[in-house]
């Protein structure tokens, strides 16, 4: 089996972040995004790997190459234009060939991994298999009707939902999919509707069969998703300090001090990840923090954030939380009068200042 994983689009809900980086490659627990949807198709056994990448950017090829490192064999699929999920399934027919395959949006996050959703559609002998997940606002997804343990319908992004599920990014198909991704027409929006092809397979009678996630699952599409899903995994690490702390400092809870960080009279609340490199000097670090390496807080607090690399936050007198920060972000105390709130910031940032 083969696996198809998304990593195109446009990223607008992330913007500005995403200006300048592929939302892929935003750090959830200190890894890419984009990461985690390639350890579960390894974990499931997978090892030919099918990404689609924006065409004219090799952001994505430029971090995972062939894919050796990760143990897997990838090829980049480049597609013309983000016109939709369906899209992305059409232009990947002749890498996918004829045997089943997973497809994964690269911006899902779930615990517990895929494997057992490719044994469920390999036991209902299913032209399609589907994972839901119950949300408390379906309206943002692809949302099944279900009757009698069937799905009957399938519409995207409906005004007046049909249930409480949202079809998730996870995706199991036999090659009955590319008849129907190349039967439907775009949307009104313009796109290709992956749930369109669903649409399509049941209104031609095929078997479309379903799991329900029962533990956590996070499509991370805007900031406060990035910050949850952030939780959710820090949520699950186990506690590693290579890197050094003073006997001022304090650390408790779970926690991740990667090599070369250095911890002076500060504390440390997990559970948190740190870097390399990262300098932390009398500051609080929070719960739910991640900060990426090579960073420095220094006389500041900050708690359930997203530091990216290379980032500095010093003199801060009030603490910053519920944050994503970019790489090489700098938040400083202004040193000269007059003291007046100074910004640099580039198109569409949000500062929220008390
Ligand atoms: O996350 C689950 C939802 O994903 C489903 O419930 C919806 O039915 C499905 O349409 C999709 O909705 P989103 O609005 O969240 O899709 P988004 O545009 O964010 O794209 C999902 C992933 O696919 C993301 O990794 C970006 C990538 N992508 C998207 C498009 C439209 C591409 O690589 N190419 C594309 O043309």
């Amino acid at each position: 089996m083969k696996a198809l994983i998304t990593a195109g689009g446009h990223g607008t809900r992330l913007r500005p972040i995403t200006h300048t980086q592929n939302k892929h490659l935003i750090p959830i627990a200190n890894k890419p995004i984009l990461n985690y949807a390639l350890e579960y198709v390894k974990e499931a056994g997978i090892r030919q790997v099918g990404i689609i990448t924006n065409k004219d950017s090799s952001e994505v090829s430029r971090v995972y190459g062939d894919g050796r490192r990760m143990g897997l064999s990838i090829t980049y699929i480049p597609q013309e234009s983000p016109s939709g999920l369906a899209d992305c399934v059409r232009i990947a027919e002749p890498f996918l060939g004829t045997e089943p395959f997973v497809f994964y949006l690269g911006d899902n996050i779930i615990v517990g991994g895929i494997k057992r959703f490719i044994n469920e559609f390999n036991s209902n002998k299913s032209n399609c298999h589907l994972v839901l997940a119950k949300v408390p606002d379906p309206e943002r997804f692809g949302v099944p009707e279900i009757k009698d343990n069937r799905i009957i319908r399938i519409d995207e992004k409906p005004k007046k939902p049909r249930s409480d599920y949202a079809v998730t990014g996870i995706y199991i198909y036999d090659s009955s999919i590319f008849k129907a991704v190349n039967s439907i027409k775009p949307s009104a929006r313009g796109e290709l509707e992956i749930s369109d092809a669903h649409q399509y397979l049941i209104d031609k009678g095929l078997t479309i069969t379903y799991s329900e996630i029962t533990g956590w699952w996070k499509d991370t599409g805007k900031p406060n998703d990035l910050l949850e899903a952030n939780r959710l995994v820090l949520d699950n690490i186990s506690t590693k300090i290579i890197g050094h702390a003073d006997k001022n400092s304090q650390i408790s809870g779970r926690v991740i001090i990667e090599k070369g960080c250095e911890i002076q009279n500060s504390n440390i609340r997990g559970p948190v990840i740190i870097g390399a490199g990262t300098k932390i000097i009398n500051a609080y670090i929070g719960p739910y923090t991640s900060i990426e390496r090579n960073c420095t807080i220094k006389d500041s607090e900050i708690e359930y954030s997203i530091v990216s690399e290379d980032c500095e936050i010093t003199d801060q007198k009030i603490r910053i939380e519920a944050s994503l920060l970019g790489k090489g972000v700098k938040i400083t105390e202004a040193k000269l009068k007059p003291f007046t709130n100074r910004f640099i910031i580039g198109d569409q940032s949000i500062v929220e200042i008390r």
